[in-house]
């Protein structure tokens, strides 16, 4: 059984992609295609754009979470899981919430859809056990990508509290793109696992670099 030991900087993220997966480690994916340096220009020319879209999508990961539970109720093994990372991801909303509070910042009174999210759930496939396969999958490769840009801006940004700050979410995003691919080895054979997981990780980096850049975290 492969076994996740975050806290380790054989863990670190940006090894090469199949690494992992035949290694005793961690068992998700790195993004097909990084993120460019263009995008950290964007946030870093506009921070408090990103903080705000970023405490959103804090928000929706907890959602998502409990969203899985209201689903799938029969799928006792992973309930416990699922309820603790809706907790962490409440806990982020939270701590971002008070960065945007020392800023003076407020909650936007309307939130948009989320491009990145909207296009990427167009390739989950219908009803069934496959839809619950790939909302596993696409929901750790959404972590990945959070993990990815939250060590890029812990080690772009100039301010030191922030820096900290998303250096210790970036470890956390790490082990929930860990999870959910462990959640999905529970019902489906590993080969099943692995091939829709390159799969919707390689859509998952056409949808980025199809997007138009800007000061968010997608
Ligand atoms: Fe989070
Ligand atoms: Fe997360």
């Amino acid at each position: 059984m492969r076994q996740c030991d975050l806290k380790t900087e054989a863990n670190r993220i940006f090894v090469p992609r199949y690494y992992y997966k035949n290694t005793a480690m961690r068992l998700s994916l790195d993004p097909v295609v990084p993120t460019s340096q263009e995008w950290v220009d964007a946030i870093l020319s506009d921070f408090d754009s990103f903080l705000i879209d970023h405490c959103d999508c804090e928000r929706k990961a907890s959602g998502m979470a409990m969203g899985m539970i209201a689903k799938y109720p029969n799928r006792t093994e992973i309930i416990p899981e699922l309820m603790e990372t809706a907790i962490e991801e409440l806990e982020h909303y939270r701590d971002v919430y008070g960065l945007m509070q020392e800023r003076g910042l407020q909650l936007p009174l309307k939130v948009e859809p989320d491009p990145y999210i909207k296009a990427f759930h167009s390739a989950l496939r219908g009803p069934s056990e496959l839809r619950f396969l790939d909302r596993l999958l696409q929901s750790s490769i959404i972590e990945m990508r959070g993990c990815e840009r939250f060590r890029l801006v812990s080690e772009n940004v100039a301010d030191a509290q922030i820096q900290k700050f998303y250096k210790q979410l970036w470890t956390t995003e790490a082990k929930h793109g860990h999870i959910f691919v462990r959640m999905a080895l529970r019902y489906f054979p590993e080969d099943e696992v692995y091939d829709r997981l390159e799969t919707l990780n390689t859509i998952e980096s056409e949808i980025v670099s199809s997007l138009p850049i800007r000061s968010a975290l997608h």
